[in-house]
């Protein structure tokens, strides 16, 4: 058995009576522990997002667990399960800040649902640390809201430099999700620096995260003989729109971000995403050592490969355990103070260092889809 203590609740069960399940444990605080929260979306449209995060959390802990913990104490994890809804995240923030031994959130993956949980952590001046929401919106959320990823400005000038420089791509069309912040952003920064760099925008097409049919949209688009298409959306709708574009004969290659990148991808749409890219955090063909040796520990735990998700979930939990051994006491004034001065860590997805305005700054991959695998082609600095 893995030596952290912790606790995966449902987001909407009272406490204790209904473990979710997924890795959960028997909860044996003995008050000689350190506590975190976590809200993740466990289940409904991204919950491989939130369980690959979770992963990556349980990885760290448990291995700061088992080489003796923090300060004498062990860490412990609380998790609450937002369903993949934005107001279920507000309120398992709230739940879990309600809580007095818990000295910070990790959280949310996806940027709509931090910035609904952000205030909440913000105004209870408790430190958060989202793995990998990458919309500017979040950490402007106030002084205690950081991130250890990348954010969309730059994510949309990678998509960019990459369709201009090494795809010789001109004509883009936009196919995008206003029900999701991070969809709206991404296509908005995108859209500016493929302009910047000589491009045009054909099209700029939308849909609602609960729809299953784009056809008319991806009608509308065939018209305009885009030489690739910009889908930055989240893998369910990703997979159904590439099934539906090749159906309708368009033979464009798809280009996305980090929302891409999960292992239901692939199997919801098929050999439709062949000869796609998309940018990312991380790429597990990657041979540092660090990565090496993070892809081994995860596949031996969890029997399957880590996403980047679960390697931003890792390095957002270890990025928080080096700044409560740096803090000076554990309030969470200073804990947020050792966060804040987060620089040159070695982390699984690179070097992090923290901003002023809380987000790191660090390079992105850009993967192509190969036989339903991803594959590195090439790293783009900041
Ligand atoms: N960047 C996405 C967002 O902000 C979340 C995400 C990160 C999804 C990494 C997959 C992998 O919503």
């Amino acid at each position: 058995m893995g030596a952290v203590v912790s606790q995966v609740l449902s987001g909407c069960t009272p406490k204790n009576s209904s473990l979710s399940g997924i890795n959960s444990r028997t909860f044996t605080a003995t008050g000689n522990t350190i506590r975190v929260g976590e809200v993740s979306s466990l289940s409904g449209s991204e919950a491989t997002f939130g369980l690959s995060a979770h992963r990556g959390i349980e990885l760290a802990f448990d291995e700061i667990n088992r080489n003796g913990g923090i300060l004498g104490k062990k860490l412990e994890l609380v998790t609450l399960d937002d369903r993949s809804k934005p107001e279920e995240a507000a309120t398992a923030a709230t739940k879990l800040i309600a809580d007095s031994a818990v000295i910070a959130v990790l959280g949310e993956v996806a940027s709509s649902r931090s910035i609904a949980m952000a205030p909440i952590a913000q105004n209870s001046k408790t430190p958060m640390i989202s793995p990998s929401s990458t919309n500017p919106r979040v950490t402007e959320m106030g002084n205690y809201i950081f991130r250890v990823c990348f954010i969309d400005p730059f994510q949309g000038e990678v998509m960019a430099k990459f369709a201009l420089e090494h795809l010789k791509v001109k004509k883009v069309a936009i196919l995008r999700d206003v029900d999701s912040d991070y969809s709206t952003g991404l296509a908005d920064y995108f859209t500016a620096a493929l302009k910047k760099g000589g491009g045009t925008i054909v099209l700029d097409e939308s849909y609602t995260s609960s729809d299953i049919d784009f056809k008319s949209q991806l009608t509308a688009i065939r018209a305009k003989k885009p030489d690739a298409i910009l889908v930055p959306g989240y893998y369910t709708s990703v997979g159904l729109i590439a099934r539906q574009t090749r159906e309708l004969g368009i033979q464009a290659p798809l280009l996305g971000g980090d929302g891409w990148d999960s292992p239901k991808l692939v199997e919801i749409g098929g050999k439709a995403l062949e000869n796609s890219y998309f940018s990312n955090h991380y790429s597990n063909d990657d041979t540092a050592p660090k990565i090496k040796d993070f892809v081994t520990q995860f596949s031996q735990r969890y029997t399957s490969k880590p996403d980047g998700m679960a390697a931003m979930g890792y390095d957002a939990a270890m990025i928080l355990v080096d700044s409560i051994r740096r803090s000076k006491t554990l309030s969470k004034q200073d804990l947020r103070d050792a966060i804040a001065a987060t620089k040159g860590f070695a982390a699984v997805t690179g070097n992090i260092s923290l901003n002023e305005h809380r987000n790191a700054v660090k390079p992105a991959v850009v993967l192509k889809i190969v036989d339903g695998l991803f594959r590195y082609q090439t790293t783009i600095q900041p």
